[in-house]
């Protein structure tokens, strides 16, 4: 059994879609960290039983947080981090305590559209070619080296709604897969 932490932001899709999965395997989701109050995502974390935290950035340099955040980490013995739209740069201090244990999903093919609009850009761009990329994390913003890209061709007649759908079907089939191949291996 090999234990994965999970930093997140936002609705948590992704998150709920690798708890889902690790509960069948034998392999476990430690904890949620998320550095918004109101993220959804620990709407699913009370659902699946997974202790979560909310660590504040406000009034704080990233350093404090972070160290907030490599307690958590430590106290639940995390083999392996998951970012799942955490949408903040972690720090070379914090990427260097697990390396090459940091796994990030981004909702573009990389190094096309990094950031927080990899849709919208993506949908906006000219690029028939559209998908997702999963890699380890470096310094940089959605850099590090990629573990596997996924990809579509669109037709062009597309809402931006149903790309994002498209975007995250594949995301919430490939990361799990991703992961527990990973977990697998520690
Ligand atoms: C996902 O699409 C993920 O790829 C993206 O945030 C979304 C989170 O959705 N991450 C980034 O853009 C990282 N730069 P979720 O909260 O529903 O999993």
């Amino acid at each position: 059994m090999a234990g994965l932490a999970v930093l997140a932001s936002g609705s948590g899709s992704n998150f709920e879609a690798i708890a889902g999965q690790l509960k069948k395997s034998a392999h476990k989701v430690v904890c949620l960290i998320c550095d918004r109050k109101d993220a959804y995502a620990f709407t699913r974390a009370e659902k699946y039983g997974i202790p979560s935290y909310f660590v504040g950035y406000k009034n704080r340099t990233r350093g404090e947080a972070e160290t907030e955040i490599a307690s958590i980490l430590t106290a639940h013995n995390t083999d392996l981090i998951a970012l799942a739209g955490f949408m903040r740069l972690l720090t070379p201090e914090l990427i260097d305590r697990f390396p090459g244990r940091i796994i990030n999903i981004h909702p573009s093919l990389l190094p096309k559209y990094p950031g927080t609009h990899g849709i919208i850009e993506s949908f906006e761009s000219e690029d028939r070619e559209l998908g997702i990329t999963i890699h380890r994390v470096d310094y940089g913003l959605d850099t590090g080296p990629v573990i596997v890209q996924k990809s579509f061709t669109r037709g062009g007649n597309e809402t931006l709604e149903q790309i994002e759908k498209k975007i995250h079907e594949l995301e919430h089939q490939s990361y799990p897969a991703v992961l527990l191949d990973i977990l697998d291996e520690i």
